[in-house]
Formats: structure tokens, sequence, C-alpha cells
């Protein structure tokens, strides 16, 4: 098996830890580690780190090598623009055997547990190759997030693995609730299993224009990459794969899992921060503070402050999300 970790977000919504030169991937936000790290070294558990490859932006080649010094220059694929997770699933897959399981995976995301992250990991291994599909990772939904995709269990297949139904990717609040409601639905962890051929079978039914400008080129080849880049589709592979195939199939994922979507993602972990040493609350609850100065707050509720060498933030609750558009003001 060959681990891709696609690392090409931008994490505006971490500001002002993260900036364009320090995306959410770099952050270390639960430890000393990098959110990056934290992934390598899930998969490094189990995994030889030639066969971990990343792909990301090529202006984050050098702090990508840093934070994964195991990794050679060959387990780095290169983009010289985002062109969104259909273009990246695809150069990785590309780095495959024939008929090989490529497992897909976020750099960003918050998995405590490795042995029973590779428990799942396992089963999924199994499901791709036994079934001949594109294997997703559901996680129980809590709330109807509408930043998710969601996915309709169907039929037991046998061995805990469920035929999809129905993937839709990040649905309105009052569908989401409705998913809610139904009791089948899963949230998309944005984890992904398949073996090669099946993959590219089902990139060349969907979406034909990007299986042509990628089938033939070299992965690890910067120049041949750079070549076709900029023409491709901007299109997530929510989108573009996993709303259209009907070869689709699910297991759940019953680990701690987040996304670390936003501040409040952090909050819900770490906790207010009422009890800090430097944090002085008047009147004040629900309060989250990243700061090493002496923070008042004074008759303000549900809110966020954060403090770092980049700027202030300080934002309700409810529109953390609503950060990307200061870090859009800053950074434009
Ligand atoms: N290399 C590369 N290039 N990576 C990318 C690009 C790109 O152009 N765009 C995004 N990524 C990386 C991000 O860094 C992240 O690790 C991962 O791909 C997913 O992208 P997001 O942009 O964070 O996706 P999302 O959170 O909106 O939605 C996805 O994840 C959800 C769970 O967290 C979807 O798969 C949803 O269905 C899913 O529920
Ligand atoms: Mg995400």
């Amino acid at each position: 098996m060959k681990a891709i970790i696609l690392a090409g977000g931008s994490g505006e919504r971490f500001w002002p830890l993260s900036t364009p030169e320090k995306p959410k991937q770099f952050l270390e936000i639960f430890s000393e580690k990098s959110l990056i790290r934290e992934t390598f070294e899930r998969l490094n558990y189990r995994l030889e780190p030639k066969d971990i490859f990343v792909v990301t932006a090529e202006k984050h080649k050098e702090q990508t090598l840093k934070e994964l010094p195991e990794l050679g220059i060959g387990n780095v694929i290169l983009e010289p623009v985002a062109r969104n997770t259909a273009p990246a699933c695809f150069v990785g897959s590309l780095i495959a055997e024939e008929d090989e399981v490529v497992f897909i995976l976020p750099a960003d995301h918050y998995i405590p547990n490795k042995e029973k992250f590779w428990e799942v990991v396992e089963k999924g291994i199994k499901a791709a190759e036994e079934n001949n599909g594109l294997v997703t990772m559901g996680i129980k939904p809590t709330r109807p997030e509408t930043g998710y995709g969601y996915i309709e269990a169907g039929e037991e297949v046998g061995n805990g693995v469920m035929k999809v139904d129905n993937f839709r990717e990040k649905p309105n609040h009052e569908t989401a609730l409705e998913y809610l409601k139904e009791g089948n639905y899963y949230w998309n962890s944005g984890m992904f299993l398949w073996k090669k051929d099946i993959f590219l079978e089902e990139m060349k039914r969907y979406n034909e224009d990007i299986y042509n400008t990628l089938k033939d080129i070299n992965p690890k080849d910067v120049e041949e990459i750079r070549k076709v880049y900029l023409d491709l589709r901007k299109i997530s592979i929510d989108y573009a794969l996993m709303e259209k195939s009907e070869r689709v199939f699910t297991i759940m994922a019953d680990y701690e899992w987040s996304d670390v979507g936003n501040w409040v993602s952090v909050r819900e972990m770490e906790g207010c921060s009422d009890g800090k040493e430097n944090v002085h609350l008047v009147d004040s609850k629900n309060v989250f503070v990243k700061s090493n100065k002496n923070v008042g707050v004074v008759g303000v509720d549900d809110v966020v402050i954060i403090e770092t060498e980049n700027g202030i933030l300080v934002a309700k609750e409810d529109m953390v999300n609503d950060i990307r558009e200061v870090y859009r003001k800053i950074y434009k």
C-alpha cells in the first residue's frame, strides 16, 4: 500500500497562527508536533517512510522535508498551483503499482489513537481489495455540520463494509438536519482507500478531462506536472468522484476524530480558558484565549481571542469561520 498525505490547504481559519507561509498542516495545535508530523507518525506506526508520500505546493517543499526528514524528495509530489483534491488524489495515486491499494488522507486531522486508527485502516484495505471500490471512512455525526460530506450507508456487503447509496458533499443546513435524523448517514472523514486501477477507471468515467491531462505524467517529475497543472479544472474529489461513482463503500471509523476545522473545534478539545493563570474574566463566560500575555475580558461571552506575532484576533464564537475574510484582507 502507498499512503498519500494531501497537504495543500491554506488554513485561512487559523489566522493569526496560520499565514500563507505557514498553513494549517504546519501548525502545532495539540502538541509540540505539527499536524503533518502527527499524520506522518500515525502512518509510520505501521508503514515504512518509503511508502508514505505527500502532495503539496512547490513553495512548501522545504518546510515539508524539514518536518518529515525521513522522506526523500522523491516522496514529495509538488504542485505549482492548487487545483483542489481531485487532481492531488490523481497525481498521488499514480505513484502506486497497477492494482496496489492507495490510502489518501488529509495532513491536518486529529486522531490520537494510532492502534484504533490502524484497525479501521486494515479493514478498509481489505474492503478496497475485495469490492473493487472506492472506500470511505464514515464518522457518526453529532450535529448538522454543513462543512462535511455525508455518506448514506446502504446494504452491508460483509465484514462491516457497507455499500454507499448516496454521497452528498456539503449539504445545506436543512438537508444536514434531515440526514442527522435519518440515522443511516455518516460524515465523510476525508480519508479514502482504493486500488489504483479502479480509481483511474472511475476518474476516466466521470472526469475524462482530468484523466486525459494527468494519466501519462510522471508524478515525481516536477517539470511534467508544471506543464499541465495550470490547465486542470479545480474540483474536490468529493464532487468529482464520490458524488458520482456507483462503486463507493464505507466502513465505520469508531476512533476519536476531528478535522480541526477552526478555533472552536480546538476549544472543544482543550476546553475554555477560565482556569488559565493569565486569563482574567469579569462577567464573561465561554471564552477561549491563546496568548502569553495577561488577558482581561469584561462583560463579553462566547468569544475567541488569539494573539500571536502575526496579529490579534477577537471573534464571536458563532462567526469563527468568517476569519477567512480577515485573512483575505490581509494577504490579498
Ligand atoms: N495537495 C493538495 N492540493 N492538497 C489539497 C488541496 C490541493 O489543491 N486542496 C486541499 N488539500 C488538502 C487539505 O490540505 C486537506 O488536508 C485535505 O486536502 C482536504 O481538503 P479541505 O479543503 O480541508 O476539504 P474540506 O474539509 O472542505 O472537505 C473534505 O474533508 C471533510 C472532512 O474533514 C471533504 O472530503 C469532506 O467530504 C469531508 O467531510
Ligand atoms: Mg478540511
